[in-house]
């Protein structure tokens, strides 16, 4: 991998950027799709079925990128699945983000093309927003699949010991020295300094992404974001030593991407320093 595609982020279209990389040359993939839910009121996939939709009390985007017909939809989330099952070797996982709204076509895909499923993960988000409307439960978790790219190997790389000796205070499915679940009981609020330089509407919080990081890649490893907005999967791997690329379409996030990236490592130090 030539050094130009290393510790960066494009303010491209991921599957344009994806197509001009070699084959097997990323680690780790996390990917942070567009969940196709900002339908406001009018959720439907397809008019003529007259659906009720899958309504709810989501926290609606309300952006172009989050919004595209059924047929659309699957075909951009072919060709992602496409180009990151050919960059990733085969020592590689990925992760992938998603709620009932598009959980389902991620996985029918990943099957079809031949991307094997490894586990599905419950984040469990105790702080969820209530139902205010009181007409349907609480929504309170996201979906992630974990993934290899396929084949008859199972090569993909797994720290178990990690996985197994790991506590973390905010968890209270997970103590030390007992293998980790599928159920992750992870707050979704950030630290202060996670939305410092600009808020995303869909921003994930660094401490799920630091125990994917950590679970499935090495040091100096290269971890790849299709998707990257406020550049959280990017920083997250940075603080954990990793290598990072990013493809992110919108200029506005992709700005405040590369001023979060370039303050990571100084805020490190900070904390670092703190902590002597
Ligand atoms: C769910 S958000 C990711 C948020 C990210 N995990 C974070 O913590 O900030 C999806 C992002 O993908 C971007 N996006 C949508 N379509 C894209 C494409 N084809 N290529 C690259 N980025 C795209 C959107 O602009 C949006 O910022």
């Amino acid at each position: 991998m030539s050094e130009p595609f290393i510790n960066v982020i494009f303010n491209e279209d991921c599957i344009i950027g994806m197509s001009k990389l070699p084959d097997n040359c990323v680690d780790l993939i996390i990917a942070d799709p567009p969940y196709n839910l900002s339908k406001g009121g009018e959720w439907k996939w397809d008019n003529s079925a007259k659906l009720d939709g899958m309504g709810g009390n989501w926290n609606k985007v309300m952006q172009n990128w989050d919004d595209m017909p059924f047929e659309e939809y699957m075909q951009f989330t072919e060709l992602w699945l496409m180009q990151a099952q050919r960059i990733l070797k085969p020592t590689g996982s990925m992760w992938i983000f998603g709620t009932y709204h598009n959980i389902g076509i991620i996985n029918v895909i990943c099957q079809k093309i031949g991307i094997e499923i490894i586990n599905e993960v419950i984040w469990y988000k105790r702080n969820a927003f209530p139902n205010l409307a009181g007409r349907r439960l609480t929504a309170s978790h996201e979906t992630m699949l974990w993934c290899n790219k396929g084949g008859k190997k199972r090569e993909y790389y797994f720290d178990y010991e990690y996985s197994k000796e790991s506590a973390f205070p905010e968890d209270g499915l997970k103590t030390a020295g007992k293998q980790m679940r599928t159920v992750w009981d992870i707050p979704n609020n950030k630290q202060s300094d996670e939305s410092k330089y600009g808020k995303h509407p869909t921003q994930k919080p660094l401490r799920i992404l630091d125990r994917m990081i950590r679970l499935s890649s090495k040091k100096d490893d290269l971890v790849m974001t299709p998707f990257s907005g406020s550049g959280s999967e990017c920083v997250a791997a940075k603080l954990a030593e990793r290598n990072y690329l990013g493809f992110e379409l919108d200029k506005e996030y992709y700005d405040m991407s590369v001023v979060r990236l370039s303050n990571t490592e100084l805020s490190r130090q900070m904390s670092l320093m703190d902590i002597l």
